[in-house]
Parts: C-alpha cells; sequence; structure tokens
C-alpha cells in the first residue's frame, strides 16, 4: 500500500514498462502480485477465480490483520456470489438513484452553511471545515445515524482505516472497530423499534430503515450482514468521498493552468470531475483478491492461496488507455473516472452519491471563494498513512 507517497506514479509508470503484473515479496516475506496495466486489472475484477472472501485469505494474511474482515464482518465488499448477490440485491434496492437525487437540496444546503462559516477565517483547512463534515453529515442523515454522534464516526472511520503495520496501529483499529460495532448493534435495535409498526405513507425511512423492513419481510440478511453493510456504507461512504475533495483540489491547485481554466469556465466541472477522479483517486488500489485455485494472469501463473493486488491508480494512467495518461487535462473529450470506482460486481455502490456530492461540492466551492488559493507551497501537502489515498490537511487561504 502507497498511500503515504506524494508521488507513487513514476514507480507505476516504470512498472508498466516492464509489464502488466509483478510478483512482489510483501513486507512480511510472502509473494503477492501487483497488477499496474488497466486490461490486466480490469479482468483481475471480474474473475470470479479471485475471492474476496477473507475466508480465502492466506493464513499470514489473516495473522496479520490484514483482511479487513474484522473491522466491518460479513460485507458485501468481504464476500464472493450467491451471498455477494443476494446481499447486493437487497442494498441496490435501498439505495436507489432516486434516494441519491432527492439528497440534492440537503447537500447543497449543508455546502451552503460550511461555507458560511469558513467565510468568518481568513484560512481554513478545507479537509476539517468543508469535505469533512459536508461528507459525515450526508452519509449519517442518509443511514439514520443523529448528527450528535457523527463525530464518532469520523474517528472510528479513521481508526478503522489504519493500515495494520503494527502492535500499536493493530490496537487502535481493533478499538475503532469494536467502537463502530457496539454503536451499530444499538442503532439497528432502535430502528428495528422504529420501522414496526410501519411508518406513515409520507415519512421516508432511512436507508437504514429501508433495509431493515426489507430484511425483516423475506429473512434476507443477517443482523451481521446489516450491521457490516451499515459500517461499510459509512466507511466507503465517507473517507473516500473526503478525499476526492481534498484530492481534486490539492491536484488542482498543482496545475495553476488547470485551476484557471476551471475558474474561468465553471462549464467545464463534470468533464473535470470526471478526469479528476480518474487522475487522483483516492482509492489507489483495489481490496486484495485471493486466488481460489491455480491461475495464470498476463501471463504471471499465481498458485491458489495467492493475494492479487489491483492497482487502480496505475491502471488510470496506462497509455494503452489513455493519452497521456500521467497529465491533469480537464478537458479531455471523452474523461472518464476509468477504474476510480473499480468494476465488475464489486463496482462502488455509492458511484452516484459520490459524483453528486463531489460535484456540488466544488461548484459551491467555486462559486463562494472564486479566489481560493492553497495557503502553502504544494510540495508541503503531507499523504496520510491510511487505506484511502488522501491529504493530512488541505489549508486554504479563502480570498
Ligand atoms: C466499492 C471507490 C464512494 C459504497 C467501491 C470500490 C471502489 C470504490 C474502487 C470497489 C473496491 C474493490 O472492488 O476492491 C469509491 C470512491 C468513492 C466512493 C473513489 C468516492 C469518491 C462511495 C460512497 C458509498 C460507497 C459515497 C456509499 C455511500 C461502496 C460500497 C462498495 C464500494 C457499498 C462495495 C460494493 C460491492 O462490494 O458490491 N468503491 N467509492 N462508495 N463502494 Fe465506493
Amino acid at each position: 500500500m502507497a498511500a503515504h507517497i506524494p508521488d507513487p506514479y513514476l514507480m507505476y509508470a516504470r512498472l508498466r514498462e516492464k509489464g502488466p503484473i509483478h510478483r512482489k515479496v510483501s513486507r512480511y516475506g510472502h509473494d503477492t502480485w501487483l497488477v499496474t496495466g488497466y486490461e490486466a486489472t480490469r479482468s483481475v475484477l471480474l474473475d470470479p477465480r479471485l475471492s474476496r472472501n477473507p475466508h480465502h485469505a492466506p493464513q499470514w494474511m489473516r495473522d496479520q490483520e490484514l483482511t479487513g474482515g474484522g473491522v466491518l464482518g460479513i460485507n458485501l465488499l468481504a464476500s464472493d456470489p450467491p451471498d455477494h448477490t443476494r446481499i447486493r440485491r437487497l442494498v441496490s434496492q435501498a439505495f436507489t438513484r432516486r434516494r441519491v437525487e432527492a439528497l440534492r437540496p440537503r447537500i447543497q444546503a449543508i455546502a451552503d452553511d460550511l461555507l458560511e462559516d469558513m467565510a468568518r477565517y481568513p484560512e481554513v483547512d478545507l479537509l476539517e471545515s468543508f469535505a469533512a463534515p459536508l461528507s459525515l453529515t450526508v452519509i449519517c442523515e442518509l443511514l439514520g445515524v443523529p448528527a450528535k454522534d457523527s463525530a464518532d464516526f469520523r474517528r472510528w472511520t479513521r481508526e478503522t482505516m489504519i493500515p495494520p503495520i503494527d502492535e500499536e496501529s493493530k490496537a487502535v483499529l481493533r478499538r475503532g472497530t469494536l467502537a463502530m460495532k457496539d454503536y451499530l448493534t444499538r442503532l439497528i435495535d432502535e430502528w428495528r423499534g422504529r420501522t414496526s409498526p410501519r411508518l406513515a405513507p409520507d415519512e421516508q425511512p432511512t436507508l437504514t430503515g429501508a433495509l431493515i423492513a426489507a430484511m425483516d419481510e423475506g429473512d434476507q440478511l443477517s443482523d451481521q450482514e446489516l450491521q457490516g453493510t451499515l459500517a461499510l456504507l459509512l466507511m466507503a461512504g465517507h473517507e473516500t468521498t473526503v478525499n476526492l475533495v481534498g484530492n481534486a483540489m490539492a491536484a488542482l491547485f498543482r496545475h495553476s493552468d488547470q485551476w484557471r481554466l476551471l475558474r474561468e469556465t465553471p462549464d467545464l466541472l463534470p468533464g473535470a470531475l470526471e478526469e479528476l477522479l480518474r487522475f487522483a483517486s483516492p482509492v489507489e488500489m483495489a481490496m486484495p483478491r485471493y486466488a481460489t485455485e491455480d491461475l495464470t494472469l498476463a501471463g504471471a501463473d499465481i498458485p491458489a492461496g495467492g493475494v492479487v493486488l489491483a492497482c487502480i491508480a496505475s491502471a488510470n494512467r496506462d497509455a494503452a488507455q489513455v493519452e497521456a495518461g500521467d497529465s491533469l487535462d480537464i478537458t479531455r473529450p471523452d474523461a472518464q473516472a476509468m477504474l476510480s470506482f473499480g468494476h465488475g460486481p464489486h463496482f462502488c455502490l455509492g458511484a452516484a452519491l459520490a459524483r453528486l456530492e463531489a460535484r456540488m461540492a466544488l461548484e459551491s466551492l467555486l462559486r463562494r471563494f472564486p479566489g481560493l488559493k492553497l495557503a502553502c507551497p504544494p510540495e508541503s501537502l503531507a499523504w496520510r498513512h491510511s487505506a484511502v489515498r488522501g491529504l493530512e490537511k488541505v489549508p486554504v487561504v479563502l480570498g
């Protein structure tokens, strides 16, 4: 995981020159396969012989608590068909495009309030003052987590995303996991009470309420699966979106010509957002996949139990797929997020929400503070040690 390295892209470009897949010895002394080419990454994400279920992970990964299984329990991103198909169908039914679209006015109101608050200070951290509270409020309201508890969620989410590299980080990760599980158990109990008897016809159930109602009707989701799904939605739905806004703004500040162009032509924003997703994706590496049988991938022989790491950040810049992929160009005629939301059965369920939120965040920011500037040299921005690629801070002068 290279999420804290300021510029891993040169290393990825060199690897792609050598080939699409590379055998690497992990820090624990075991072989893993790093996939850097676009086509190979796409096929890894589609291959049913590569499992996402931690039960198929090799023992050394489980011993080192590297499978993430403990954090979320049973959830979409840690399961294979047929369990994955069943849970995904249920969550997709509750997490509809209509439900996402209905959030538009609320997202705008939250963004406007935050920007108004920010205007009182000459300099702020864009992540803590804007991107984080925006994304956190939206996901908590969507799931029915009371506002008073959202700060706890931010802390637990961050704790559960710490790479478990030593005993101290493992302890923090376990603490966050336990606290989040405990809280979600209580939230589910509370919602159970509220969804029965049924809501009034004009009352919108939260996503959690809709999931519980569907679950009680057909007995299709166990309590453990519901808890894992909620934890996944909170974690996947928060930290990624915060860092999309942060990474996108940092990339624009680093490419002042592109930043100027966007300020002068705000209509470029939809295409610019796709390009920024491709160029500065918060998900650098897909979750590990485990070979369930001996197989050959892009010419490499991988034994059963082998760990395959699909590098989205590298695939998104592959010259075979995108011209001058290491350049940021917000005017690309066919700009695409490429593999930033994954591909295949585990394709991001929150992609529409993430796009809506990020677009509204950037639009509102540009409109309210057209003179926005980075308050430090771009080289001094530091990347966080986290499973999601993001910056420690993005200090800005509002202008
Ligand atoms: C899966 C990226 C926002 C919910 C994924 C995957 C990626 C991704 C790459 C696939 C991982 C893999 O196959 O290993 C992103 C990015 C986001 C974002 C870049 C923001 C910029 C969200 C939001 C939500 C969400 C806002 C929900 C509120 C999920 C879920 C899955 C997922 C539930 C698992 C789907 C499955 O396994 O079937 N996301 N995500 N994501 N994402 Fe997102």
